[in-house]
């Protein structure tokens, strides 16, 4: 990945980390999340090139990082965020991008582990990472919670308004 693609994989993302469709993946997803990963680990933000002048240009990408526990020799690979376009579903791209990933990732960092997380409804990942040998998931929950009514915090936040001028809407 260049930083000519970053508006591209931004975009592409934009259209398939939907609110609607899966929550949890929409959370973080915005022109900051791409930047950032790239700022961080370019090294590992790929992108699938389609040659073809017609049509779009970025045909998939996979952002990752490698994740090293202080104290410990050990280091796992993340994959944070993969996706292939519409277009071309079904036709190998994110397999062929989470391979190379991972094939940098271990001859880099040395890695022996990698994570991956999704929405648990989304069928088309989960299929996917349990095809190419990611067999065991843990779930993991997302919790939110409004703190205008809540006792706990209501009054704090009424104060740090005040305090900032700001009304609340
Ligand atoms: C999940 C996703 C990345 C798969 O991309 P892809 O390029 O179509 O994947 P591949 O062609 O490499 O598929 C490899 C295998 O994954 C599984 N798979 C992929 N899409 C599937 C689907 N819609 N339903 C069932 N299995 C699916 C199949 O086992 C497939 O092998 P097969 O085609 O030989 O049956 C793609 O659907 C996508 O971008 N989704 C939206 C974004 C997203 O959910 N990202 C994952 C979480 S960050």
């Amino acid at each position: 990945m260049t930083i000519r693609d970053l508006a591209e994989v931004y975009e592409l993302g934009h259209t398939q980390f939907k609110a609607t469709r899966w929550p949890v993946l929409y959370r973080s997803w915005d022109e900051y999340e791409v930047t950032t990963r790239f700022n961080m680990d370019g090294g590992y933000c790929l992108v699938a090139e389609n040659d073809d002048p017609e049509g779009p240009r970025i045909a998939g990408f996979i952002l990752g990082s490698v994740v090293n526990k202080p104290g410990t020799a050990w280091s796992y690979g993340y994959i944070i965020w993969l996706c292939s376009h519409p277009q071309w579903r079904r036709s190998g791209i994110a397999g062929r991008l989470t391979d190379k990933l991972i094939e940098m990732m271990v001859e880099t960092d040395g890695i022996r582990i990698v994570m991956a997380d999704t929405d648990p409804f989304n069928r088309a990942a989960r299929r996917f990472f349990r095809g190419r040998g990611f067999d065991e998931e843990f779930p993991h929950m997302y919790l939110c919670g409004n703190i205008e009514n809540n006792p706990r915090y209501r009054d704090h936040l009424k104060e740090a308004r005040r305090e900032s001028g700001r009304n609340g809407h």
